[in-house]
């Protein structure tokens, strides 16, 4: 398959390009510093300089893609759009001629803490994560109310480290387990989850054994 990644320069996003490319796949490694972070020489990865409040960036990348992954950040504090915005411009161009299937990276605050109420709205929920945890929660109701087939990963604290292979899994509610995961941990969720899709049109909690 030919995946493109959103965020591909981030921490997470290289974790996700590793395994992507060490499942046989290409990777099309999309974002405004892609020449500058990473390997220009590196088999089976291509790079394409792009931002994402450009519709036009985003439907040259995705030409001829099987399938999107996204792990976008940007400033916590709700200043920056990219989360949101951004992923609209993807569901946009996804929807218009693009490939259907797209997982991507928003925060624990998205889940559930019960039937009625998100962990965001819990009055323990840290005033720091809430403008992150909005944009979040803008991209999942647009990918809610899109057409695609979606998969939204909602991960606590990341670590900056490889695959372990070691967490669990929940379908719209925190997992069990440690509240930390690494960062090659979700890349290899989302990898594998391209195939099985066991969690499509839901959030996945997911948690460190
Ligand atoms: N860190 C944590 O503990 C934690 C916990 C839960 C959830 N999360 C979420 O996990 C996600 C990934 O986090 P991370 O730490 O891997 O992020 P990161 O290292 O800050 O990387 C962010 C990526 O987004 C891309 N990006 C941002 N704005 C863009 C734009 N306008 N156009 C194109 N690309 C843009 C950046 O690309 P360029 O700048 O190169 O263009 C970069 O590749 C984030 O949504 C974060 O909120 C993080």
């Amino acid at each position: 398959m030919k995946i493109i990644v959103f965020g591909a320069t981030g921490m997470v996003g290289q974790q996700i390009i590793n395994e992507v490319i060490g499942h046989g796949h290409t990777a099309v490694a999309f974002g405004r510093n892609v020449f500058e972070e990473l390997s220009t020489e590196r088999k089976y990865l291509e790079l394409f300089k792009g931002g994402l409040f450009s519709e036009g960036d985003i439907k040259s990348a995705m030409k001829g893609c099987d399938a999107v992954l996204s792990a976008i950040g940007g400033a916590i504090d709700g200043t920056d759009k990219a989360r949101s915005l951004g992923m609209r411009k993807i569901i946009s161009v996804m929807e218009k001629k693009g490939p259907k299937r797209i997982i991507a990276i928003g925060g624990l605050g998205v889940l559930n803490a019960d039937e009625e109420t998100y962990i965001y709205e819990k009055p323990d929920f840290p005033e720091k994560f809430k403008a992150v945890t909005s944009e979040h929660f803008q991209a999942f109701e647009a990918l809610r109310s899109s057409s695609l087939d979606w998969t939204f990963l909602c991960p606590p604290d990341i670590l900056d480290g490889g695959p372990t292979g070691e967490y669990n899994l929940s379908r719209n509610y925190p997992a069990e387990g440690k509240m930390k995961i690494n960062a090659g941990d979700l890349a290899d969720f989302m990898v594998n989850e391209l195939k099985a899709n066991e969690y499509l049109k839901c959030r996945v909690g997911i948690a460190g054994r």
